[in-house]
């Protein structure tokens, strides 16, 4: 699984008022298509969704056979707008994973009227999709390699779980200061020895921004 994070020089992914767009350039933006196309599928959690509405697909660079990955949102209440951006492209498909109880909703039909395909997961202990179970109704579909674009929230469940062996990090030389929105939320870390360890190997200029690569730590 591969976590993309766009930060400020403090760690940042969105202002207090949760204003994102744009913190990095726009060689860091297409640099980010680019990664997009390299994977099976590209996830964020329903805050981005409905904060941004993005497309999440890849612009401005040519794709083989205008095959676009596929889009996936964790959305455990269907909250997803039905005429939200997401369903705009025709091709790939736009997977919403969301609990049981939503799964059985009438939501669910109006969602899947615009084209989603709807797969219900597990919750956790906080009551959001449970991320195990959501990768496995991906890999159901066959999604194996996963984009993981935030926000803050899923950043967080995705490296509680264990489950980024890859992070690709835009950094833009801004700072917005501890109020704005942290790249990753709580982890409930007490010692630095439960960090989670990353390898970095490779970091380039990316227009005004730097562009770190890192792996987990063995
Ligand atoms: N700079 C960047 O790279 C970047 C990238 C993305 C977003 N952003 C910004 O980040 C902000 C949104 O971040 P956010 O943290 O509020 O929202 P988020 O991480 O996009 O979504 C969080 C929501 O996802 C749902 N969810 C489902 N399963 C989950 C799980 N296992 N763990 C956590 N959440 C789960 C939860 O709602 P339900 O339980 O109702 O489903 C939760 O409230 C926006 O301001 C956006 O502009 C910045």
């Amino acid at each position: 699984m591969t976590l993309k994070l766009a930060t400020t020089l403090d760690g940042r992914i969105a202002t207090r008022t949760g204003e994102s767009q744009w913190i990095t350039g726009a060689e860091s933006r297409l640099s980010v298509h680019g990664l997009r196309a390299q994977h099976d599928g590209v996830l964020v959690g329903i805050g981005t969704a409905l904060a941004d509405d993005p497309q999440l697909t890849v612009r401005g660079l040519a794709l083989p056979g205008n095959s676009q990955p596929h889009r996936i949102i964790l959305d455990t209440h269907l909250r997803l707008p039905p005429h939200a951006q997401v369903f705009e492209p025709d091709s790939g498909s736009v997977f919403v994973l969301c609990g049981l109880e939503a799964a059985a909703s009438e939501r669910r039909r109006v969602l899947e009227q615009s084209g989603a395909v709807i797969l219900s997961c597990q919750l956790d202990a906080d009551g959001h999709v449970e991320i195990e179970s959501a990768l496995a109704q991906l890999a159901a579909q066959r999604l194996t390699s996963i984009f993981v674009e935030g926000g803050g929230s899923v950043a967080s469940a995705f490296l509680r779980a264990r489950l980024v062996d890859r992070l690709e990090w835009f950094r833009a030389p801004l700072i917005i200061g501890g109020d704005g929105l942290a790249a990753v939320s709580s982890l409930g870390v007490d010692q630095l020895l439960d960090g989670i360890r990353f390898k970095r190997m490779g970091v380039r200029n990316s227009g005004a921004d730097i562009w770190e690569t890192y792996e987990l730590e063995a």
